[in-house]
């Protein structure tokens, strides 16, 4: 399999929420290629988290790519105003709404890249319908709702699959052009207790895309673990 390049997006889920502009300037300076911004509602997950005034904060703050990840029902009546708060891309959840199609293509309307996220359990058959729809696939590695979780190696499976539906369609591996040039390949995320033991899986398996909170936030140095989890493929 080709080598890909992969992005590194730490969860502020794990940061001081008492000092999130730090926190993401933070993130920033230390090299990360998205800053990743879970949104819970207490419905579709049970736990809440940030929204729109906390997200336009982190917006204020950096430069960065702000990876929006919302785990909430309705997720259409939200984009315009993570839209407005700085989202660059929002990644909702298949099982969140019935209007999967109708909200991607809201979300590139408002000229966002949109991603779409399937819990563990939801099965592989409704991938491939997507892939070739949106600009991201979100594969939980735990059921969503808390940092901090156990990986779930039964996920890599899907990824794998994932992966494999991608080339089979044609949409880029990524790897290196006869011209020489690096192509980015289709992003496949992977979230949910990645550290550096599980992340080479998750690459072997056919993710470019990890989002890691508990793992980074521990490291006693941010930036070495950014290039850690990066460099341990
Ligand atoms: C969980 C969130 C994750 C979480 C990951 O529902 O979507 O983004 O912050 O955190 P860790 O890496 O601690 O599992
Ligand atoms: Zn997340």
């Amino acid at each position: 399999m080709e080598k890909f390049p992969i992005q590194i997006c730490p969860s502020i889920l794990s940061g001081d929420f008492g000092r999130l502009a730090d926190e993401a300037k933070k993130l920033e300076q230390a090299g990360a290629d998205a800053i990743h911004v879970d949104i819970m509602d207490g419905h579709f997950v049970p736990n809440l988290t940030l929204g729109p005034k906390a997200l336009a904060a982190i917006r204020k703050a950096t430069r960065c790519f702000l990876d929006v990840h919302i785990m909430i029902y309705n997720p259409f009546d939200y984009v315009e105003v993570l839209v407005q708060s700085g989202a660059d891309r929002i990644t909702f959840h298949f099982e969140a709404t019935e209007d999967v199609e109708d909200t991607i293509a809201f979300i590139r309307k408002c000229g966002k890249k949109a991603g779409l996220a399937f819990r563990p359990e939801t099965s592989f058959s409704m991938i491939p319908k997507y892939i070739d729809k949106c600009d991201l696939i979100l594969l939980m590695t735990v059921s969503p709702g808390f940092g901090g979780q156990k990986f779930m190696p039964e996920v890599l499976e899907k990824v794998k699959l994932t992966r494999e539906a991608c080339d089979k369609r044609g949409i880029r591996q990524g790897g290196i052009s006869s011209q020489g040039l690096t192509l980015p390949p289709f992003d496949i995320q992977v979230d949910g207790g990645i550290n550096h033991e599980t992340a080479p899986l998750c690459v072997k398996a056919g993710a470019n895309v990890l989002v890691s909170g508990d793992y980074l936030f521990k490291q006693p140095d941010m930036k070495k673990g950014i290039e850690g989890l990066r460099h341990c493929i």
